[in-house]
Order: C-alpha cells, then structure tokens, then sequence
C-alpha cells in the first residue's frame, strides 16, 4: 500500500505535506526555522496527535542539527526556547508535549557528548520517535483488527490515519490491516464538521488504498447505527487522562453516546503517547478554540450570516464508561480504566 507521509526530515529541514491542500493538492513544504515548524502545526499543515509529536521532534533536531556552539551544552537555552515555542502551537494534543519534553531531556543526558556527536544524537532521537511511531500503529493494527465484527462495517470520525501519525494510522490501522488480511471491510466516514478531516483526508486515504467506503455527514451516524448497518466505531484520541476518558475531534462523544445507546462497541486507538498519566480525568484536558471562522465559511464562503457569533471547540471529552476498549501497541486495554491503564504505563 502506498503511505503518503505527513512529515520527515530531509536535506537539514522539515518537509511537511501541507494537509490544508488536501485531497486536491500534494503540496510538500520544507522548513528549516522553528518558528516555521511551530506555525506548520498550528495552522494545520500538519494535524493528528502523533503526526504533531513527530513534527515537534523533528524542529528540536532542526535546532540541535543548525544551532550555533562552541560545545554541546551551549545549545540547550536554544532547545529550551524551542520547547517553549513548539508547545505554544495546539494546546490538545498531548503528543507534542511529550515528544518536545522527550527531545528536551535527551539533550540534557546528551550534553556531554561532543558537538557532531550531539548533533547526530538529537536527529537520530527525533528519527527514532518516527520510526517508534510507525511501529506503534502497525501493533494497534495488529491488536485492533480481531475486534472488528466479521460484518466489517466501521465507523470512524475525524482522520486518524497515515495522515495523522508517522504512517498508517491509529483508528485507521485496525481497518488496513484487516483489508490486507484480506477481510470484508466496510467504513462508514464521518465527514467531520467544521474542518472536514473525514471527508477530506480519511476518504483519501481510505479510497487510495482501495479499502471500500461511504462518506457520510456527521448527523447521519444515528441513521445508520438505528438501521443495524455499524458493527463499531474506532475512533483515534489526542489525550488520555489516568481514568481513561479520551479527548478527541470534537463530535466524538456525541458518536459515543450514540453507538452506546445502540449496543454498537466504540473503541478508542492510541499510542501510550497520547495516554498522559498526569492528569486524572478528562475535565483537565485543555481544549483547543479555534476561530469561528471555520464554522460560517465552508470551502472559502461565507454560509452564515455575517455578525452571527459561531463557537468552536475543536475537540470533545469522551467519558472513559463510554468505551469499550483502549487499542494501544501493548493492546487492548478495557475497564476499569484506572488500574489498567496504570499496569500499562508501568509495564
Ligand atoms: O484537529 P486535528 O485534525 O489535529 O484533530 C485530530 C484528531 O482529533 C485525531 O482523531 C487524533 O489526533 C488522533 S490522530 C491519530
């Protein structure tokens, strides 16, 4: 199957495929600043939690790989700003903020080391986080697939795919791989108001690799799950408080509510990077605004009325007695969430 990748390091630079453009565009940018990396991730170039933790990862090395110093540990003030200004783009998703602390620490236990060595370090480092992140979807891949019902009808909100992570997804890689097992694979693809991540990237993606689709408005899941044609929902998450309650693309718990009233199991695919043991439910999680912009205009025009005040929170708490099961690489965890997830994170 072909992978379109979000992100890489190339040449010295981030190139990022610049998800706005899409399906229409393949557009690829290359950047080779921090400050350009930040504003890649928060003007949505690129998008999906791991796909952002990535991206952080890989402008940390930019600033180890191209900062000027005499010695290794000269750079760290640097790394630190950079932390700070990687951070500041999308406050949701808990990747970033691993992956920049991750790159961070590293470089502190690195310091020592000399220049060039600490160089190759840090870009080996964010590399490593890539190529950990691919591995990590494949293994949801693998754990998710049996959890699928033979019928093979699934539905799934937002993009959680190749687009959203280092390749081949989180709720997308239970799907993939069951196609490629050859099984009956159906899925039912939320278009995903406001931004339209569904009907612009998750039915490119899914339609690029030949796996069988229907794109629906979000107001239509109730439809279908009433006329007995979903057999589960996979859903992708951008944080995972310590209780299990799950913040993702806003309309997710409203999916929830109504695969739960419909009997219909609605699993949630993550990395344990996107699981923050820190918090301990999902009320702390911080949830992105985004302009009401997004709201009243649709493709460039205007839909509603000017002066009409439009909200937009950009992401949704799901409550963790809503899911039926956390798909990660270790596997699947179910509950009580609380002491599951805490063997897990121990383990
Ligand atoms: O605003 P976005 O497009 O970054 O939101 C993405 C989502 O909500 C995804 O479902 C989530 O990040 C999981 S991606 C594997």
């Amino acid at each position: 199957m072909e992978q379109l990748q979000s992100v890489a390091w190339r040449d010295g630079g981030v190139r990022v495929l610049d998800q706005r453009l899409l399906p229409q565009h393949e557009v690829v940018n290359t950047y080779t600043t921090v400050a350009d990396v930040a504003e890649s991730i928060r003007s949505m170039q690129v998008r999906g939690a791991p796909a952002i933790g990535c991206t952080a990862a890989y402008g940390m090395a930019l600033v180890a790989v191209h900062g000027a110093a005499h010695q290794s540990s000269d750079l760290l003030p640097a790394l630190a700003a950079a932390r700070v200004t990687l951070d500041a783009s999308r406050p949701t998703a808990v990747n970033l903020f691993w992956a920049t602390r991750r790159m961070y620490d590293y470089a502190v236990a690195q310091q020592s080391l000399p220049l060039s060595d600490f160089r190759q370090a840090m870009l080996a480092e964010a590399e490593a986080i890539f190529a950990e992140d691919l591995a990590m979807c494949m293994a949801i891949g693998r754990h998710g697939e049996p959890l699928i019902p033979a019928r093979g009808n699934v539905l799934t909100h937002c993009n959680a795919g190749g687009l959203a992570t280092a390749g081949y997804g989180t709720a997308l890689g239970p799907i993939y791989r069951a196609h490629e097992l050859g099984r009956t694979i159906h899925v039912f693809v939320d278009e995903t108001r406001p931004y339209l991540q569904g009907a612009r990237l998750t039915a490119f993606e899914l339609q690029r690799a030949g796996v069988p689709l229907t794109l629906i408005t979000d107001n239509m899941a109730a439809y279908f799950m009433g006329r007995g044609l979903v057999d589960c929902v996979i859903v992708g998450a951008d944080r995972i408080a310590a209780n299990g309650d799950a913040a993702n693309k806003i309309g997710t718990y409203g999916l929830a509510v109504l695969a739960h009233a419909h009997g219909i199991p609605m699993y949630v695919a993550a990395p344990t990077s996107t699981i923050d043991m820190r918090i301990s439910d999902g009320s702390m999680i911080p949830i992105e605004e985004r302009s009401s912009d997004e709201v009243t205009m649709l493709a460039g025009q205007r839909i509603a009325p000017v002066g009409v005040h439009a909200a937009h929170p950009a992401f949704d708490v799901t409550p963790a007695r809503l899911i039926a099961g956390i798909i990660c690489e270790k596997g699947v965890v179910t509950a009580p969430y609380e002491s599951a997830l805490a063997t897990l994170m121990q383990g």
